[in-house]
């Protein structure tokens, strides 16, 4: 499925359409279990602070709403967003604006070139958002036949798309820029193991913790 088979705008739809394109989104997270690529839309206020970002989480836990109309309405400006970045020569610096029982919301700042390892991950959803430059997303599978890692999609994600994940799957990010890129990252649960794999093989090593930098908004020990 690709975005060009949505709405251009559905973000300020009339009155008397909102439930119907609430429900259209419910379904298309129904009918995309592993990726979806959306633009943005839906009914929530519009969310332009990393506090209200976080609130709108806690939100979403306690009324049992879908993360999906947090995510399509995060107009938050690169500014907001900057106080939060930091950067390592070394690989991409997870930056932890928030973590609790129920979500984890990261930004990632990726230097040029830098890649994540192939890993699968433990969190029941994630979403992943570029608000700056462009990631590349593949993800691969276990042939069964010759217990080999498979390459099954390899895609591009830009400004205005998100990647939505609700399995283990294995995959791997990489900063497709010619310059920095950053990415929102929402987890729900926050992923608490995981495994990273050799791309000649299959084989895995299981790994418990990130290298972190945590910020913490929610005054809660990360
Ligand atoms: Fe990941």
């Amino acid at each position: 499925m690709t975005n060009s088979s949505f709405p251009a705008d559905l973000r300020h739809p009339t009155d008397e359409s909102q439930l119907a394109k609430w429900q259209l989104s419910q379904f298309l997270v129904e009918l995309t279990p592993n990726l979806a690529l959306i633009k943005k839309y839906s009914i929530m206020e519009t969310i332009r602070t990393v506090e209200q970002l976080v609130n709108a989480l806690n939100n979403c836990v306690e009324s049992g709403n879908h993360v999906l109309d947090v995510m399509t309405n995060v107009e938050i400006p690169r500014e907001e967003f900057e106080k939060y970045y930091s950067w390592s020569d070394e690989k991409q610096a997870r930056n932890v604006l928030a973590r609790n029982d129920d979500f984890e919301v990261l930004l990632v700042c990726w230097e040029k070139g830098q890649s994540s390892p192939i890993h699968d991950f433990n969190a029941q959803e994630a979403w992943i958002h570029p608000i700056e430059g462009m990631l590349r997303e593949e993800r691969f599978k276990i042939n069964v036949d010759d217990d080999r890692l498979e390459k099954v999609s390899n895609m591009l994600l830009g400004n205005d798309e998100f990647s939505y994940m609700n399995q283990i799957g294995i995959h791997r990010y990489s900063n497709a820029n010619k310059a920095r890129s950053v990415s929102l990252n929402i987890y729900r649960k926050p992923v608490a193991e995981w495994h990273v794999y050799d791309e000649g093989s299959s084989s895995s090593t299981m790994m418990e913790t990130w290298e972190n930098k945590n910020y913490n908004l929610l005054r809660q020990e990360a």
